[in-house]
């Protein structure tokens, strides 16, 4: 081939196509014809995803030069990009504000794909391998939250791993590989950065290529008809024959409007990541202070919130096997479902399902935000001891009062309606606790409250649970 007469990028184009063939291979990918019904923007999820991904390995691959992955290091590293690195907290924040709204894309992406029965025969196969992607990237986004390494990561993994101790039989075994120990060390954070950086992402993308490979070998899903139901004989064929008649070259007639869509999406981070900043570190993990309320990122949230509001008999039962059945279902989503009709308006079935779960994770999304059981921090400088409760008191009962408040017991406890609520309000403790009981609850704590034992005077705890004897009703 001579290369005389065109420009240098020209020759050094064909220089590489000749000896490549890149250009060769890519070409009938991009021309490949799909159906015209699939240039919607219904369909732009997936590779608003994708896009997302991109930016997150870009984005965390510049933090990992900086970031310090031991127990004595990450947490100022992370004060290291917020105050000082030049640019160090926007890439943070971009990178948080990132996976949220990774998890967030690739979410609607699933449920884009199951209305419109995209999952059915002959996509079965890209649906499990969607599945895994949708848990690799829960997973990416658990170990991120441990990398931040404050009271929330500690505490949030403390529970974690006490969680997973429950499992009959393995609960050991497990503990020790999440944490690489009995409990939480500098190993720990070694191992959560391990997996964060190399492992998952690595089968990430290789995951990535088999998804994005089956898409194009079976072809983008057609807009569903009501009333065409999938049947394994005739389905294919029926499909090749959609695309030949009226088919359209993937790029750029059906890539458009996914190209504005990643656009839109990483335009939309980094606006977030601006307006509103890194996230956290939230203090340094401290494990003598234990009455932190660690609370995960969003798509945690109504997990957290499920276990909280469990009995707690129920914990262990519906932690380790809920799980475990859950990822099951949408495993097998393809098989009990994999023919038929594939419009959401023949499948009042499958719609009320999606519906019913989003509901049920957005209320549990809602109680975990404004959760009954932390403390509310701000309760004890705005609430005053309601009047009722000091008139006519004697002098020790009313420096009880004072204790109540200046010991801040109403981050946890209401009066009056006023408080948190992670303990029960104390309006009419007085008619369920007698005065021992009172005590000892004051000085050893438990059930979720911390002991206040040393740090009250026998004074100070004579004069509280005199006040608390007169709260009745
Ligand atoms: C971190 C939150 C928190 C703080 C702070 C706290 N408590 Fe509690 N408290 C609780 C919880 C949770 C319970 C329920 C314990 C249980 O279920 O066994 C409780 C229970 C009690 C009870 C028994 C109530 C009942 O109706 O059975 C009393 C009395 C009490 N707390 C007094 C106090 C006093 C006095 C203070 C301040 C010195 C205080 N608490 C500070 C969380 C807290």
């Amino acid at each position: 081939m001579s290369t005389h007469g065109r420009g240098p990028i020209r020759s050094t184009l064909a220089w590489l196509e000749e000896r490549a063939g890149l250009g060769g291979a890519i070409a009938p990918t991009l021309d490949h014809p799909v159906p015209r019904s699939t240039a919607s923007w219904w369909y732009v999820f997936g590779s608003a995803t994708l896009a997302l991904f991109v930016l997150q390995i870009a984005t965390g691959i510049c933090l990992a030069l900086v970031y310090v992955p031991s127990a004595d290091g990450a947490y100022q590293s992370l004060l290291y990009l917020n105050y000082q690195a030049p640019f160090g907290w926007f890439l943070r924040a971009v990178h948080f504000w990132g996976s949220n709204a990774m998890v967030a894309i690739m979410t609607l992406h699933m449920i884009q794909v199951f209305l419109w029965g995209a999952h059915k025969y002959p996509r079965e196969l890209t649906w499990i391998v969607g599945v895994f992607l949708f848990l690799c990237t829960l997973g990416m986004a658990f170990t991120g939250q441990i990398l931040r390494w404050d009271q929330d990561a500690y505490w949030g993994l403390g529970i974690g791993a006490s969680i997973a101790s429950r499992a009959p039989g393995i609960g050991d075994t497990m503990v020790q590989l999440l944490l690489g120990g009995p409990i939480i060390a500098g190993r720990t954070l070694s191992r959560f950065f391990a997996v964060h950086v190399f492992l998952v992402p690595g089968i990430l993308i290789g995951m990535i290529g088999l998804h994005l490979w089956l898409v194009l070998r079976i072809g983008i899903n057609e807009w569903p008809m009501p009333g065409r139901a999938v049947s394994r004989e005739t389905y294919r064929h029926r499909y090749e024959e959609e695309v030949h008649k009226d088919g359209v070259p993937f790029f750029p007639y059906a890539a458009r409007k996914d190209m504005v869509a990643c656009g839109v999406v990483v335009l939309a981070v980094v606006l977030c990541a601006l307006l509103f900043g890194p996230f956290g570190p939230h203090g340094v993990p401290d494990p003598t202070l234990i009455d932190a309320a660690p609370k995960p990122d969003f798509y945690f949230l109504a997990l957290y919130a499920l276990f909280a509001l469990l009995p707690p008999w129920t914990e262990t039962v519906v932690i380790l096997i809920g799980p475990v059945i859950a990822i099951a279902v949408l495993f097998l989503v393809p098989f009990f479902a994999g023919t038929g009709e594939k419009s959401w308006q023949r499948r009042p079935v499958a719609v009320l399902a999606v519906l019913v779960i989003v509901l049920i994770m957005a209320t549990l999304a809602g109680l975990g935000v404004t959760v009954p059981w932390s403390p509310k921090m701000e309760a004890w400088t705005a609430a005053a001891t309601p009047v009722r409760y000091v008139q006519g008191r004697t002098p020790l009962e009313l420096q009880g009062a004072l204790v109540l408040q200046n010991k801040q017991c109403r981050t946890c406890h209401s009066l009056g309606g006023e408080g948190g609520r992670r303990g029960p309000a104390l309006d009419g403790v007085a008619t369920r606790q007698t005065r021992d009981q009172l005590v000892r609850q004051v000085l050893q704590g438990g059930g979720n409250m911390p002991a206040y034992g040393k740090n009250l005077s026998p004074a100070e705890v004579n004069a509280l649970v005199a006040f608390m004897g007169t709260l009745r009703p």
